[in-house]
């Protein structure tokens, strides 16, 4: 096992009912600027929770940020929080509302020429402005920790940031927001949590016994509610389990001490970046390709997943890897998920040299967990999943 530091300072508060809390989350004497999505809080009853909570409370609120949020809307709401002397971010939505909200956290103290250099030139954010989160969307984990990924439509380009001034110090999760989540979303958050664990478990032996195990659970755990939660996300059993998976697979515990990938969702981001296609649906495109290149690096975890996740039994390590790989794919394929960029776009042609240059031009020349990914094979792995 690698050495590793663990430190995760957001408060949850999970459970039903659990937004009426923010009232004594927010202090009383802050000046608010409370951020959400397209206006899907409106129609569910969750932005009335909110603001019966807040009834104290001074807030202003900024709403139409995107999904894959849009840093020219942000820059617009970065301009209230100034014009406003706002002094705390409350986010109400899924990943692109908090992510938004992160991305304002670091931008509302940045001192430099354009907070688009807090993405381009990998600046941390140790300090930001303080915010808590409502989340009404499980898939990105984003209410539990300190990464945001951010969309310039300009330039078609998607790019992370973060730092361990980004954590919300609170979010609350109350399961039941999901019955209004269309269905092609819930498959989207499944899809999106279970490949985050697969990025921080399909890499290499190590000996972390407790990190596999903690892997495997949430991917387990996925599996088996993954019917229920789209056949009736009124199931509070089944939305339960599924927000808590999301949340406990990237929150960085099961990261501790074990080494990480992360290429499937770099190359994933540039597919959203250049054709729009949902987060979830990207990686679902890549990984299948992803593991099938680096089969031999990737196939003693391969087969261990293949046996504890898919109960695969028969044959040699080799076997058991590809035949969890096809399972994988069939996985996806039952959520109602396409795992072939073909089945998104037909202007596919010259995808895999452009974003191979993209990763050069950046000096992204050696990713994954050996650091041997150069932009070459990512081009090789992006034509395999057309
Ligand atoms: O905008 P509104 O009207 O709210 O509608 C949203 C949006 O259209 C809707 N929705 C959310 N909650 C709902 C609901 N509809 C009905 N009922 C509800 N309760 O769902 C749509 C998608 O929302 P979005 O926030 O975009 O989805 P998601 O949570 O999947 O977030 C995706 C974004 O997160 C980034 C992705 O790249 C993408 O930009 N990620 C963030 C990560 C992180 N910070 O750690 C990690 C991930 O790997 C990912 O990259
Ligand atoms: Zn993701």
């Amino acid at each position: 096992m690698n050495n590793f530091e663990f430190k995760n300072p957001t408060k949850i508060i999970f459970g039903k009912n659990t937004i009426e809390k923010l009232k004594t989350e927010i202090p009383q004497d802050a000046k608010v600027l409370l951020l959400y999505g397209g206006g899907s809080i409106k129609k569910n009853g969750i932005y009335d929770q909110v603001k019966t909570a807040l009834t104290n409370v001074n807030v202003i609120e900024f709403g139409g940020i995107p999904a894959n949020p849009e840093y020219a809307t942000l820059m617009e709401a970065l301009k209230v929080i100034k014009d406003q002397n706002i002094n705390y971010l409350l986010a109400v939505g899924g990943g692109s509302v908090i992510d938004g909200t992160k991305f304002l956290s670091a931008a509302a103290v940045y001192n430099g020429d354009t907070p688009w250099d807090i993405l381009t030139k990998n600046i941390r954010t140790n300090k930001g402005m303080p915010f808590g989160t409502v989340l009404t969307l499980p898939a990105t984990g984003s209410e539990m920790n300190s990464g945001a990924v951010i969309t310039r439509a300009e330039t078609k380009e998607k790019l992370a940031m973060g730092g361990p001034g980004l954590f919300p110090e609170f979010s609350i999760l109350d399961p039941q927001v999901i019955t209004s989540i269309p269905r092609r979303q819930l498959a989207n958050g499944l899809t999106d949590a279970f490949t985050h664990v697969l990025e921080q478990y399909m890499t290499y032996p190590i000996g972390a016994l407790l990190q596999d195990r903690f892997a495997e659970s949430i991917l387990q755990t996925l599996v088996e509610v993954a019917p229920s939660v789209l056949k009736d996300p009124t199931d509070y059993q089944a939305a339960s389990n599924f927000m808590w998976s999301c949340t406990m697979a990237l929150n960085g515990l099961i990261q501790k001490g074990v080494p990480t990938d992360w290429a499937v969702h770099a190359m994933g981001h540039e597919l959203t970046a250049l054709f729009g296609i949902d987060h979830a649906r990207t990686l679902a495109v890549i990984a299948p390709s992803h593991y099938k290149f680096n089969f031999e690096s990737k196939k003693e975890k391969l087969a261990q997943y293949g046996e504890r996740i898919w109960n695969i039994t028969e044959g040699n390590t080799e076997d058991k890897a590809y035949e969890a790989i096809a399972k994988t794919e069939a996985f996806f394929h039952e959520l109602g998920i396409d795992t072939k960029l073909s089945n998104y776009t037909k202007e596919y042609e010259g995808t895999a040299e452009k974003i191979s240059k993209r990763f050069t031009d950046r000096g992204w020349t050696a990713l994954g967990e050996h650091q041997t990914l150069t932009p070459e094979k990512v081009e090789k792995i992006i034509k395999m999943a057309y």
